[in-house]
């Protein structure tokens, strides 16, 4: 069904639908939206859940009282609806403070003031029930190579996710992070610009097993990267966490368009990849479907929900043809052709030593590699164009 349940899990920022237009050429285009109407209209629309920045549900500025009563709202209006708050997140972006960066700006007092708002929100998800805390580190980075010590900003940002880390396991709270790569913009360099490169610094950490991953479409994207390969990574290295599904077309700026408004042969395989992917064609990742997209500046209210609706009947669809993707025989039989499943056989046999693969003559010796690969393909294009008539639905 092209319907959204709350079985989908389909979840959005509240600065996404939220946004005002405001861009670096012109001022904003929308009204604010209230965060009562965004939970009640989320709800509506068939999503299950809503995130946010601390500042996106009060202003930077906000007295204790102010903050209170828009965590009060916003309880009641997920009390009225029964959406929940899977994730939350902290803006250590936006304010000027944070402009050389929050976790690792060469100011060290900038440093701990971001440490403090962060414990803060912490305590904000594990009140709420979040069980994801992305850390996305917008600011964390440099335009001029002499103006950061790489290594140096590395190891503050390794000693902030290790005093977070204590800190969650110390107050027992039942929280993971989720770092978010992006290669640039704000910054013209941003740290941890790939999935890969926040795999390996996730590695460094003194609690591994607490820290993973929220891939965004578009960032992969921006750096030419193919998003499917790099969610696939995540997963063998079990770190998809969390995810944003947006839309981005090529190597420019984060277009952050509605999911499969880009790229979108590489949405199709990865949802094909998250809801199939999975042993006996099961699911691989069952954690939100979260969007991270912008409405358009060029959109009025109405074009906002109706863009809200879009990523997840995009997403839908997408299964969808998916699911028929896989279904069908002459695709079985490609995939087969192409001994695509192959690859997880493993190489050697079982206990074989590389002593019994050099005695392996028909490995070498015997091995005709002319005659072998003499007139065979693969069939790639084949099971490719297959699956893009399925995604075209001409099959
Ligand atoms: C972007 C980023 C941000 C973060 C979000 C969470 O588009 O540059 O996706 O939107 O995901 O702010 O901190
Ligand atoms: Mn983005
Ligand atoms: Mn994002
Ligand atoms: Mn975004």
């Amino acid at each position: 069904t092209l319907t959204p349940t709350r079985d989908d899990k389909f979840s959005f920022g509240l600065w996404t639908l939220g946004w005002n237009a405001q861009d670096q050429f012109g001022g904003p285009t929308r009204a604010h939206i209230d965060t009562v109407t965004a939970v009640n209209k989320l709800s509506e629309l068939g999503a299950y859940g809503m995130t946010f920045h601390d500042d996106d549900l009060f202003p930077f500025e906000a007295t204790e009282a102010e903050r209170q009563t828009e965590i009060d709202r916003l309880k009641k209006a997920l009390a009225d609806t029964g959406i929940i708050i899977p994730m939350i997140t902290t803006n250590l972006f936006s304010h000027p403070v944070f402009k050389d960066g929050g976790f690792t700006s060469n100011d060290r007092a900038v440093r701990r003031f971001a440490l403090r708002k962060v414990i803060r929100n912490i305590d904000l998800a594990a009140e709420l029930g979040a069980k994801t805390f992305v850390m996305w580190g917008g600011r964390e980075g440099s335009e001029y190579d002499a103006a950061k010590d790489i290594r140096g900003a590395l190891e503050r940002y390794r000693e902030a996710v290790d005093l977070l880390g204590d800190y969650v396991t110390d107050k027992g709270y039942d929280l993971k992070f989720a770092i978010e790569p992006k290669p640039n913009e704000p910054r013209g360099d941003i740290l941890l610009p790939t999935v890969g490169h926040a795999l390996a610094f996730i590695a460094t950490l003194a609690r591994p097993e607490m820290v993973g991953l929220n891939p965004e479409t578009g960032h992969e994207q921006m750096a030419g990267l193919n998003y499917t390969h790099g969610i696939a990574q995540a997963l063998y290295s079990d770190k998809l966490f969390h995810i944003d599904l947006n839309g981005q077309r090529g190597v420019k700026f984060d277009q952050d368009l509605v999911f499969g408004h880009g790229d979108l042969q590489n949405a199709f395989s990865l949802v094909d990849l998250l809801e199939f992917g999975g042993k006996d064609g099961g699911k691989t990742y069952t954690g939100p479907r979260h969007f991270d997209y912008k409405p358009s500046r060029t959109e009025d209210i109405t074009g906002v929900w109706d863009s809200v609706s879009a990523n997840m009947r995009m997403y839908l669809l997408l299964k969808e043809r998916a699911g028929a993707f896989r279904a069908d025989p002459e695709v079985q039989e490609a995939l087969l052709a192409a001994k695509v499943d192959e690859v997880n056989t493993p190489t050697l046999n079982d206990g074989e030593s590389y002593d019994a693969l050099i005695a392996d003559r028909s490995s070498y010796e015997d091995f005709d590699s002319a005659a072998y690969f003499d007139g065979k393909g693969f069939g790639f294009v084949r099971l490719q164009q297959l699956a893009m008539e399925h995604l075209m639905g001409a099959r």
